[in-house]
């Protein structure tokens, strides 16, 4: 079921001295089954917008549709909606608070009224998913390291069997095998659970590997809206917003710039290796 986002507006402490437009006018459709990307400098609003999806900050202005419903009309429930919604916060401990990891993460599919075996199943499924060893699973959640505890976040929200995914910078801090570990199941998920997935994230490097598409926000806005590849050969204007391209791009401008006749849009690292080979090969003929 798809999330349609219809012109909304959003202003924090509306109607004071300390008022912010947070968006500006967004609309955008989150069909089923993407890997979006969603990537802008601090501040741009993309926390503020992934809140507006599942309904936990409402829209000062515009609507958000869900399977074409207003989830703000009157009569709406918005419990179902939370559940296939499932949105992973940018500081995931503040979303931790049960006295034990299995039962935090028991703690959404017993909000919804399941059997305590289900429960169990679920979050047994979750932790597993996640890659959080079982020797934590009855450790406080608070005497885990950072990357343990955004395991556990995730778990939380996966056992909810969630159709959307949105995941809030949930690599931020993390060695680079942490977020290729996170990043791997996310794109799992994806692509063996027809989860619909919103990365939010500050690397390029990551939406360029994983997303099928690319929202750039700036200032509250939605700036760009295209495939890797659409959004990346626009990188010159992305860097005076704070945002640049993968570093493949670089390092091939760099080597065009130097005689070596390679095509500069190849956004990972094994495509651009290729495309190294390729020109070398076709030079030394
Ligand atoms: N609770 C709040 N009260 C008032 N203003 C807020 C609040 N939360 C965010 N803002 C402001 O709204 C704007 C958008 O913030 P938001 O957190 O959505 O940005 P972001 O893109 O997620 O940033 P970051 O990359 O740092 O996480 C910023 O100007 C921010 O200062
Ligand atoms: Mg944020």
């Amino acid at each position: 079921m798809a999330l349609f986002v219809d012109d909304i507006t959003y202003v924090y402490e509306k109607g004071t001295a300390m008022s912010v437009n947070a968006l500006n006018h967004i609309t955008v459709e989150i069909p089923d089954g993407q890997f979006i990307g969603l990537v802008g400098h601090t501040g741009s609003g993309k926390s503020t917008f992934v809140q507006m999806l599942n309904g936990l900050l409402a829209p000062t202005t515009g609507r958000i549709l869900w399977n074409g419903q207003d989830i703000h009309e009157d009569g709406f429930d918005k419990k179902p909606l939370r559940a296939a919604v499932g949105l992973v916060f940018q500081y995931p401990e503040h979303q931790l608070f049960e006295a034990d990891v299995l039962s935090d993460v028991k703690f959404g599919p017993r909000n919804l009224g399941l059997s305590e075996e289900e429960c169990e199943k679920r979050a047994e499924e979750a932790l597993l998913a996640t890659g959080l060893p079982k020797e934590f699973w009855k450790a406080s959640p608070f005497d885990l390291s950072g990357g343990q505890q955004r395991r556990a976040a995730i778990a939380g929200v996966l056992a909810m069997h969630p159709e959307v995914l949105i995941l809030d910078e949930p690599t931020a801090g993390l060695d680079p095998k942490g977020r290729d570990e996170i990043l791997d199941m996310v794109r799992d998920m994806k692509n063996h659970r027809k989860m619909t997935i919103l990365l939010v994230s500050h690397s390029m490097d990551d939406v360029a590997n994983y997303a099928d598409r690319i929202l750039v926000m700036n200032a509250g806005a939605i700036m760009m809206d295209g495939t890797p590849r659409e959004v990346f050969e626009r990188y010159r204007e992305l860097e005076p917003i704070g945002l640049s391209a993968p570093q493949t791009v670089y390092i091939l401008e760099y080597l065009k710039e130097h005689g070596l006749p390679v095509a500069t849009d190849r956004l990972t690292v094994d495509e651009a290796a290729a495309e190294i080979l390729r020109a070398r090969k076709q030079r030394n003929v």
